[in-house]
């Protein structure tokens, strides 16, 4: 199974603020939404209720959930697990490949099995309540998939980055 991360993060590495995110950045939700559709996603409890209700769970995609609580909303295309490993030995079976979309506390916990993180790199500083863990160049490879200037659809401009794990 592949683990995969996609991530949006500034440049001292803030994600998120209020359980909210900190731009708009139009091609860059063009570039979630090609990456994952179809593919299974798996989130924390903060980031599901983070979406706008009309995107949540997240269409075309199978969506997990990561909750020690009991479940708070029911759809076909939504499951909820009571630990990120019950989630991970779960797909494991199927063989799907996986994108985890978030948040903090779950890409920290899942940055040591992932295989590839799709980045973000927003070109600004800003503050923050919830941060992406540094990638160190030791032990991912890094490549530019693409570059966004701002402009009306995009409030900075980013790139987006493709690291793979060193395996050694
Ligand atoms: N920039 C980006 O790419 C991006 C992407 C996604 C999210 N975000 C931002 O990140 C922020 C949310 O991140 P967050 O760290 O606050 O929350 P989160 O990781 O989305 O969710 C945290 C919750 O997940 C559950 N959880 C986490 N680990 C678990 C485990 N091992 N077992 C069982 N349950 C577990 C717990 O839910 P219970 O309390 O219910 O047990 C926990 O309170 C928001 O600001 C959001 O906008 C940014």
């Amino acid at each position: 199974m592949k683990i995969n991360i996609i991530v949006a993060y500034s440049k001292n590495y803030a994600i998120g603020k209020e359980n909210k995110l900190l731009w708009h950045l139009a091609d860059d939700m063009a570039f979630f939404k090609q990456q994952t559709s179809g593919k299974t996603v798996v989130m924390g409890k903060n980031t599901f209720l983070s979406l706008p209700r009309k995107f949540r769970p997240l269409p075309n995609r199978k969506n997990i959930v990561i909750s020690r609580q009991e479940s708070i909303e029911e759809h076909e295309n939504l499951s909820w697990y009571k630990s990120l490993e019950e989630a991970i030995s779960s797909l494991k079976k199927t063989g799907e490949e996986i994108y985890i979309i978030g948040g903090g506390t779950i890409y920290e916990q899942t940055l040591p099995l992932a295989d590839v993180v799709y980045a973000t790199e927003v070109n600004v500083n800003i503050e923050g309540d919830t941060y992406f863990p540094l990638l160190s160049p030791q032990k991912w490879t890094r490549q530019v998939l693409h570059s966004f200037p701002k402009n009306d659809k995009n409030e900075y401009d980013f790139e987006v980055v493709k690291y793979e794990k060193i395996r050694l």
